[in-house]
């Protein structure tokens, strides 16, 4: 897959030369993380395997490494890390595709789908404490602090969005809170701990963690536009997802304001219910509305609030990268 990122109105950068740039330490992490794997229980390397082999982009390991490059050289620490960020996001998906009751993920049947629930939820849960294991091996209790900080914020936003669950009077800003913990932060810990294991200074790790704060809102928001605008094919979800379990996203809780009485009703009510069949319904309402124009105007203030935050670093071709991705995460299709 490859699609063309604009970082000025002038400069373009291909997503597969960016993913090169870190292509040699990408394959390292690679390495770390099938390593880890392996276990002498069957079921944890089958699924492990099946999920880590099946096309993720690799984006937040690939923040890491980028960082770690525009702030001088790449040390072993850093490919761990990058692992276990991976480690942390795969285990997430693994919880979120049962929360969420999703049955398809990057391309395929949903380890949920294939395994069931019980499994999944006990195979994520392996990933997660996995992750500390590698963690630990890093022996910086900084980096301990970041990730165990960071772990504990994504579970209190995927339980701050169940509650939001249903509820059509969530607000937006209640909305950017759960989406700040429960993805932002990891992209921010991705990029902080570049800077922590670079020795690189606070101000650089406080705009190091900015940039990735910031990047993860644009990015879920593009998210939970695409739950409702993507092609199944390209995106490799279903569409509908948020909607059938009555998520209160973005784009639908901009439509209630700025549609008709009646029009606003039709999605109060599929929040209520978690209604798929009003897919179609609502769609045509949340596009009447200018919601998805909204949710990605969002999105691009947020990306410019993420390139802005990289002023600290010096020019490279890493920094240059780096840009490109806050570029990515908002004009990407999948
Ligand atoms: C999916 O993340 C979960 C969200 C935070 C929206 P990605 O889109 O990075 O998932 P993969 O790893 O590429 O499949
Ligand atoms: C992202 O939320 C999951 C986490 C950050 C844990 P979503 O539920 O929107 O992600 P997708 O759309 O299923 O990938
Ligand atoms: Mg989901
Ligand atoms: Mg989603």
């Amino acid at each position: 897959m490859s699609s063309i990122l604009h970082t000025s109105a002038t400069d373009t950068i291909d997503f597969d030369s960016i993913k090169r740039l870190t292509a040699d330490e990408a394959k390292a992490v690679d390495s770390l993380i099938i390593n880890q794997l392996s276990s002498d229980v069957l079921l944890i390397n089958q699924m492990g395997h099946y999920i880590v082999n099946n096309g993720g982009k690799r984006l937040r390991p690939m923040l890491l490494l980028l960082a770690a490059k525009a702030l001088g050289q790449i040390n072993h620490n850093h490919l761990v890390l990058a692992a276990v960020i991976e480690f942390i996001h795969t285990a997430t998906l693994l919880h979120d595709d049962v929360v969420d009751e999703s049955d398809l993920r990057r391309g395929q049947q949903s380890a949920n789908a294939v395994w069931g629930n019980a499994a999944s939820v006990l195979v994520g849960d392996y990933l997660y404490s996995s992750a500390f294991e590698m963690m630990v091996r890093t022996n910086i209790m900084r980096v301990m602090e970041i990730l165990s900080k960071t772990t504990t914020a994504i579970a209190e936003g995927e339980v701050l969005q169940l509650l939001n669950c249903n509820n059509p009077e969530t607000t937006e800003e209640k909305y950017l809170e759960v989406i700040s913990r429960k993805t932002a932060i990891l992209f921010s810990a991705a990029t902080r701990l570049a800077a922590v294991v670079s020795n690189a200074n606070a101000e650089v790790e406080e705009k190091l963690s900015q940039y990735g704060q910031h990047l993860g809102i644009a990015f879920q928001l593009i998210d939970d536009a695409l739950d409702y605008k993507a092609t199944k094919e390209e995106l490799g979800k279903n569409l509908g997802d948020d909607l059938a379990e009555g998520k209160p996203t973005l784009p639908l809780i901009y439509a209630i304001k700025n549609s008709s009485l009646s029009e606003a009703n039709v999605i109060i009510d599929a929040i209520k219910n978690g209604n798929r069949d009003a897919f179609n319904e609502v769609y045509a309402i949340v596009k009447s509305s200018k919601a998805i124009e909204y949710t990605e105007q969002r999105a691009n203030e947020e990306a410019q609030k993420a390139m802005a935050a990289l002023d600290v670093l010096p020019n490279s071709e890493y920094k240059q990268a780096l840009l490109a991705l806050a570029s990515f995460s908002v004009q990407r299709s999948y």
